[in-house]
């Protein structure tokens, strides 16, 4: 048992207990530049509706300039494709979500193959976080489980 595990064994916390055993198996990073899918959403009507769930486009949406929002999923989506090794012909962008409350942190939800690539890999769970400016949206995810 490596030190950090012995100390959560330590704490008396049920939710802490839970992490024993658990460990950030893949990471994935990526970074957009707001003005490249500022025109995307312009010149192609459809590129809301192939790449993005109903759930984002509706968030993204409530902003005058949803570029910003699309942008930084886009980036969270490729960062995903990246902690599975697959790269953009590993899964439908669609199948990988970000799901938000009216506040709150950000969450990632997979499906289909994106789910199974996860699963393939030991990936149970997700950390992600997002920032956006007017012109770069930069998305960092982890995947927590147990390598495979
Ligand atoms: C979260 C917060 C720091 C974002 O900072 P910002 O500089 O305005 O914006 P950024 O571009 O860096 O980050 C925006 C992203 O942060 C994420 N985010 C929002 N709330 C978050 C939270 N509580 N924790 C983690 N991430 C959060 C979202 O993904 C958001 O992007 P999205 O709206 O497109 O999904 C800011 O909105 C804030 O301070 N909110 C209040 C947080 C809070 O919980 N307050 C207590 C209630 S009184």
């Amino acid at each position: 048992m490596s030190r950090g595990e012995e100390r959560i064994v330590a704490a008396s916390d049920g939710a802490a207990r839970q992490v024993v055993g658990r460990v950030v198996v893949c990471v994935g990073t990526d970074l957009v530049d707001v003005d490249d899918i500022r025109a995307l959403l312009a010149r192609q009507p459809r590129f809301a509706d192939r790449h993005f769930t109903p759930g984002e486009s509706a968030y993204c949406l409530l902003e005058n300039d949803p570029a910003e929002r699309f942008a930084v999923r886009f980036a969270a989506k490729e960062a995903v494709l990246k902690a599975l090794g697959t790269g953009l012909s590993g899964s439908a962008l669609r199948e990988i979500e970000v799901v938000r409350g009216h506040s709150g942190p950000p969450a990632l939800a997979l499906a289909g193959r994106a789910a199974a690539l996860a699963e393939a890999a030991g990936v149970h769970s997700w950390l992600i976080t997002l920032t956006h400016s007017r012109h770069l949206a930069y998305a960092f995810v982890a995947g927590v489980g147990q390598p495979s």
